[in-house]
């Protein structure tokens, strides 16, 4: 089969598709042929080297996370599934970004019919993340909740996931993605000099806030007044570390349950995953330098 592999730290060019065995499942394993996988800019930073400290990479590497597709095989002790289901889910294993991946029963879900195939292998990495950002502000209805990065992967499920809780959504975005912002209730505020004024004329009071880009924004959270701990901030863990605020991620919200809860959610036609931009699994180096240069509403998927 055809996976994406890369053999040292480095840009773009040192993403590879190659021939490799088709994995074998183990117990409690399903082989899924991915229809769709969707790419993050975590994988980017882990390919370059920027994380090596807290997530090395062992070469060759594999990578991607986000996964759907169907199933082609199953290891001992898998209940609840079947060959050809169609299914969502992730690993944990850098294997998704490739024609065949071997997942935990545990991390799949169904994938509902109303779901297309490339929101649901989007879906989990941006709506795990956004998930556990939301519940951490633990937003009441009628509470305003601003959101730094609202047209992102995983700002613009964020800012959905907060309407739906009944909350005013102050959404902070480049100038060309405000159209999208307001037409799905949000407040739109474009970024750059002066942000926190611009915050303060759209809201009177803010009770939470959801950082999805780092670059100060916890200071901005801290000086609008609102309490540490109702600030969640994704990226800047050094804030995290010394004000007090919360850093819960994908990890938080990694669960076939909550798959299940944002798929469930889609098919009602309550969430919208944009979707920016699909590619070939060949293409993988032109999907991350679209993801680098920028300007993305929302997902860009693998296509394999
Ligand atoms: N801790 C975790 O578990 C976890 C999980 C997922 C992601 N992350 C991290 O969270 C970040 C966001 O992930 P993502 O998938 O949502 O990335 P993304 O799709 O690239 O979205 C980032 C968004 O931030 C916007 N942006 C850039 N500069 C901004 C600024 N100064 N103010 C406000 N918005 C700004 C971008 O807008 P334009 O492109 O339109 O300029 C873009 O919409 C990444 O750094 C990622 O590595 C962490």
């Amino acid at each position: 089969m055809k996976a994406v592999r890369f053999s040292e730290y480095g840009g773009l060019d040192v993403l590879k598709i190659i021939d490799v065995p088709t994995p074998e499942v183990g117990l409690g394993q399903v082989l899924v042929q991915v229809k769709a996988a969707g790419i993050n800019p975590g994988e980017a930073k882990i390919r370059s080297g920027l994380l090596h400290a807290r997530f090395p990479a062992t070469f060759p590497s594999g990578e991607g996370s986000d996964l759907a597709g169907t199933v082609a095989a199953m290891g001992r002790g898998v209940v609840g599934f079947a060959a050809g289901q169609s299914v969502i889910g992730y690993t944990d294993n850098r294997a998704s970004h490739a024609e065949y991946v071997a997942v935990e029963a545990d991390n799949l879900t169904p994938k509902p019919a109303e779901v297309p195939w490339d929101v649901a292998g989007g879906l989990f990495v941006a709506g795990a993340t956004a998930f556990a950002a939301v519940r951490a502000v633990s937003l009441a209805a009628g509470e305003t909740v601003v959101v730094a990065g609202a047209t992102g992967g995983v700002g613009s499920i964020a800012v959905q996931l907060a309407r739906l809780a009944g909350a005013t959504v102050v959404g902070i975005a480049s100038h060309r993605h405000l159209g999208w912002l307001q037409g799905r209730g949000g407040i739109g505020v474009e970024y750059g000099d002066g942000v926190a004024d611009r915050i303060r004329q759209a809201a009177r009071h803010v009770d939470a806030f959801i950082d999805t880009v780092g670059s100060g924004y916890v200071r901005v959270a801290l000086d609008l007044g609102i309490e540490p701990t109702r600030i969640d901030t994704i990226v800047d863990f050094a804030a995290a570390a010394t004000l007090g605020v919360q850093a819960k991620g994908s990890a938080a919200g990694a669960s076939a349950a909550v798959l299940a809860d944002l798929a469930g959610l889609v098919a009602a036609g309550q969430l919208e995953v944009p979707i920016a931009a699909r590619f070939p699994l060949s293409e993988v180096s032109q999907a991350y330098g679209m993801l680098d240069r920028g300007g993305v509403l929302g997902k860009i998927v693998l296509i394999p």
